[in-house]
């Protein structure tokens, strides 16, 4: 029989604690798949007291039995990615087999340069608070089709072609448009090469290996990055990143057909943040946003930047529901409100004093959102030892029941505490 097909998604503007969750749910597959976006993720795990970041490496990377897969939908730093295996190697870890696609598309030095050249040029209501790790010039290229694939990283003759091609009009852009100087050829084709001989090992057919390992019976995993609201069409756009997080990204960044999908679960933090710029109807720019920043630790895990902090919002859940298609929740961090006498979730938003309960495409009319809230009582202890639902204190039952009932889906996932064992599991 086929094993089971789960994607995991970001429901909010990302660092729900995909990584975490997709850690736990990994005991029970054989295959993690990063589909999309590149080193701007940071997937945090925590094992065996132990913390670890990712932002390559798929978050089932410290399971030796499993394969971890990077699909073409990804673009890929090949810089971050060793930097990432080289300091497991340094720990001590034994990993799983990883495959990286033969169509992932190459970060360059000139994305990055770019990256960042672009984002000055912004100024004030148009920035976008990228991480800078060229994610936006890459999938450019990408779509503009003068992109370097990982497979062009192993043919040399290939790669000359292409690169002629493509320096040839980054150095006019850094050198007419932004007064930069331009890189040398031979430097980057040389780094290039060297590059493809430490990855030659690890190209692959990624869609057959995971075609094959679902037909032999093992559960598949889809790791997303980012989130519904980063997604290139359905988030704040331009307030975004330049990929598709969403459930059906899976389908294209991986190489599997919508009806091999079995599951989609969602991850909502059980409050609100966000890194970089725009719209955010429940942010609190106050002393509870503070709170929850300490509280929660918000800062990026790729950047350090802090996270803007606010209160959970169910009008944007609905709409990632609805998106994404969402079976299941994974419910996060719900220990960070542990000490709080009240906490408010949205249900609802006020637009030019009309009550709305559906999440506006139009990111100038969600700018115009007022929050409407629910109250409810905090349950004043902490929760980081429970392990069943029913451990709970009522309060905090109360509050996962009331985001079941308006999303209409599931709870199947509880974290209290950043540990892979701190985490209260609902049949899945
Ligand atoms: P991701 O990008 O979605 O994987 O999330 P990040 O790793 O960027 O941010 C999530 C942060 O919250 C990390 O520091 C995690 O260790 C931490 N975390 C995840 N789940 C929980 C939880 O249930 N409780 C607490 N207190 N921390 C958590
Ligand atoms: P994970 O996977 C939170 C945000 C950036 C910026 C916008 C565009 O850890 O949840 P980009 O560098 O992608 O062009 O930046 O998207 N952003 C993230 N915010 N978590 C992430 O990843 C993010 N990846 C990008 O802050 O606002
Ligand atoms: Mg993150």
């Amino acid at each position: 029989m086929r094993g089971r097909t789960d994607i995991v998604v970001g429901v909010q503007w990302g660092d729900e604690g995909k990584g975490r969750v997709v850690d736990v749910l990994a005991a029970k597959a054989g295959v993690v798949v990063r589909y999309q976006g590149g080193a701007n993720a940071g997937h945090t795990v925590v094992a065996d007291g132990e913390k670890y970041v990712f932002h390559l490496l798929p978050s089932g990377i410290l399971y030796p039995d499993k394969l971890c897969v990077i699909g073409n939908g990804v673009v890929m730093d090949p810089e971050a990615l060793f930097d990432e295996l080289d300091a497991l190697a340094a720990r001590g870890k034994k990993t799983a087999r990883l495959v990286v696609s033969h169509g992932a598309h190459i970060v360059m030095p000139y994305h990055k340069l770019l990256d960042k050249l672009s984002e000055n040029a912004r100024s004030g209501d148009t920035k976008i608070g990228t991480t800078g790790r060229g994610i936006g010039p890459c999938y450019s290229d990408k779509y503009g089709r003068i992109g370097i694939r990982a497979e062009d990283l192993v043919n040399a003759d290939i790669l000359r072609a292409k690169l002629s091609l493509t320096l040839a009009l980054k150095n006019d852009m850094l050198t007419k448009i932004y007064g930069e100087k331009p890189f040398s050829f031979d430097e980057v084709y040389e780094k290039a090469l060297a590059w493809g001989r430490r990855i030659e090992p690890l190209l692959g057919d990624s869609f057959l290996e995971i075609d094959e390992a679902a037909e032999s019976g093992q559960n598949i995993l889809f790791e997303g990055a980012q989130a519904t609201l980063l997604d290139v069409d359905y988030g704040t756009y331009p307030f975004v990143t330049s990929s598709s997080p969403c459930a059906g990204g899976a389908c294209t960044g991986a190489g599997i057909g919508p009806s091999r999908i079995d599951r989609v679960i969602g991850v909502v933090k059980a409050y609100c943040t966000r890194v970089g710029e725009g719209p955010f109807p429940t942010e609190e720019r106050s002393e509870t946003g503070e709170f929850l920043r300490r509280k929660g630790g918000e800062f990026g895990a790729t950047t350090g930047r802090p996270r803007r902090c606010g209160w959970c919002d169910l009008v944007a859940v609905d709409y990632a529901v609805r998106v994404n298609g969402l079976d299941g929740i994974a419910l996060t961090k719900l220990d960070v409100l542990d000490d709080l006498d009240e906490i408010k979730i949205c249900t609802s938003y006020d637009i030019n004093g009309k009550v709305q309960k559906h999440f506006p495409s139009s990111c100038a009319e969600l700018s115009r959102a007022k929050p409407l809230y629910r109250t409810f009582k905090g349950w004043k202890r902490s929760i980081a030892d429970c392990r069943r639902f029913e451990d709970l204190p009522e309060a905090a039952r109360d509050y996962v029941r009331f985001i079941e009932d308006t999303s209409g889906v599931p709870v199947l996932l509880i974290g209290v505490g950043p540990g892979r064992e701190q985490t209260i599991l609902r049949g899945i």
